[in-house]
């Protein structure tokens, strides 16, 4: 019996191992998404923005990394200027969906439809405070994905040898989630070598990567400024965002007064979060359609424009020290060698967060639309480049390309993962390094933090050319 066996066992071994794979990825892909998970604004998932990661989260077009195809090139470097994974809500966001939750249960009609049953009898309220803006653990996943792809991407940068030898830099700031963002993409890094015991290694920086809070100028002129963001309030009691109102308090049987715009709002994001953090279809998202979700995802574009990107200049000159760090990386890296210098550091990774992102992006003049977005001209903006939703979802990165061609240095620029094309300069994907400079030129000798920072006060005026 005994010869016999063995090869049963191992056939029945192999059979289960398959049908646990079959099990394990069929589950994987039946994503029942929302309709409305495109429009969470900073809430967005990565696989929103690249939606082929649903199926194969590891998977990598080659074909976005185009040197001129009649040059001969090679790759010397990337900076990567990366946002945290998903997050749990902070504090201020659970406080308000505990008040939701409540209100519902108690005042909300009984429910005929089954998603405000679902929500009146099955949905428990799970949120705590400590969790307050922490990494979750599909977080870290997103940043170990990111980092087996970039390693796919960039075979010759992040090399097993570069990854053992710890010739790449790691930068991030203190916040707990960027922390953990950093380690999860040592991790994905080092996993994609084949190792199963991980070792970290990163330097804290904020002046670099929360540069926003050492601003005294965008400090006072912005963030504490109650009159900075005033079209973000006139829009949130204005006509579109009543109709938001109007129809979930409809939907929930509610007298319209019960429900405030922080309420509506934290709806959106509990739908959001539900999704983010544990894959699931939340029965609060039925509170929306495509059309309220569009008009809630306009609110934190509203927000994101005039508190971090072009409505105010001081808010993308506080970016000025990441800015000059990120060129002087690049000059180092791109400068003439002699074969018996050490090798040029072949890759920086920063992380931070969206307003660490959507500060230094502005500064290099991306996504910049014809007409500022405010709060009476949602109409006409629906074709707008500036989509937060698009810009830094979970996981976002902005990548700096430094290739070695015949013509001297050549630098490309990613987006999540898509090539886009320096202002200026848009007949080239990768155009010659002292072009780029060439264009930064006033910001490169000048932009200077405490000149900028320090000197003058105040928001400096809406939409100040740069
Ligand atoms: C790969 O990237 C290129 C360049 O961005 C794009 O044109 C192409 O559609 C992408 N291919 C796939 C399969 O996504
Ligand atoms: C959303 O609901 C409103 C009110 O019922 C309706 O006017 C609008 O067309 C709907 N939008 C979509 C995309 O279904
Ligand atoms: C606050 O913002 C308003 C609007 O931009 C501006 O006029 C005012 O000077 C700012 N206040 C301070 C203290 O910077």
């Amino acid at each position: 019996m005994f010869p016999v066996s063995l090869p049963t066992n191992s056939f029945l071994v192999a059979a289960l191992s398959l049908l646990l794979i079959r099990i394990s990825c069929s589950s994987l892909s039946v994503p029942d998404i929302p309709h409305i998970a495109v429009y969470f604004g900073t809430k967005t998932r990565y696989e929103e923005v690249n939606s082929h990661l649903l199926r194969d989260a590891l998977s990598v077009n080659t074909s976005v990394l185009k040197p001129p195809p009649t040059e001969r090139c090679s790759l010397v470097h990337l900076t990567a200027v990366i946002r945290h994974g998903s997050r749990y809500p902070t504090v201020k966001n659970i406080r308000r969906i505990q008040k939701l939750s409540e209100l519902v249960r108690r005042e909300a009609s009984r429910g005929s439809e089954g998603w405000l049953r679902d929500i009146q009898s099955r949905w428990q309220m799970w949120y705590t405070e400590d969790m307050d803006g922490q990494l979750v653990a599909k977080g870290r996943e997103d940043l170990r994905q990111l980092a087996w792809r970039l390693a796919t991407l960039f075979p010759s940068l992040l090399s097993e040898e570069n990854v053992k030898m710890r010739r790449i830099s790691f930068l991030t700031s203190s916040k707990h989630r960027c922390v953990s963002s950093i380690e999860a993409f040592q991790e994905g890094l080092q996993q994609h070598w084949g190792q199963h015991e991980f070792y970290y290694s990163h330097a804290v920086d904020d002046k670099l990567m929360r540069f926003f809070e050492h601003c005294r100028g965008y400090m006072e002129g912005v963030e504490n400024n109650r009159t900075a963001l005033l079209e973000v309030e006139k829009f949130k009691r204005g006509e579109e965002m009543e109709a938001v109102r109007r129809r979930m308090a409809e939907r929930l049987g509610l007298p319209q007064h019960r429900l405030t715009p922080d309420l509506v709002e934290a709806a959106f994001f509990l739908c959001s979060y539900e999704l983010s953090i544990k894959s699931l279809h939340s029965p609060w998202c039925f509170l929306f359609n495509e059309s309220d979700a569009k008009v809630l995802e306009y609110k934190s574009d509203l927000k994101q424009y005039w508190k971090r990107s072009y409505g105010y200049a001081i808010s993308s000159l506080s970016s000025c020290p990441l800015f000059h760090h990120v060129f002087r990386t690049l000059d180092k890296a791109g400068r003439p060698r002699r074969s018996t210098e050490a090798s040029p550091e072949p890759a920086s990774i920063l992380v931070g967060h969206a307003e660490t992102l959507l500060p230094l992006l502005s500064l290099l003049g991306l996504h910049k639309d014809k007409t500022p977005p405010t709060a009476n001209n949602y109409q006409s903006q629906h074709g707008r480049s500036f989509q937060t939703s698009r810009i830094v979802p979970y996981a976002a990165n902005l990548l700096f390309v430094l290739y070695d061609c015949q013509r001297g240095p050549r630098l490309q620029l990613l987006i999540n993962e898509s090539p886009v094309r320096f202002p200026g300069l848009e007949t080239e994907d990768a155009p010659l390094y002292r072009d780029v400079r060439a264009t930064y030129r006033h910001l490169l000798d000048g932009c200077d933090f405490h000149g900028e920072c320090e000197g003058r006060t105040g928001g400096r005026g809406p939409n100040t050319e740069l």
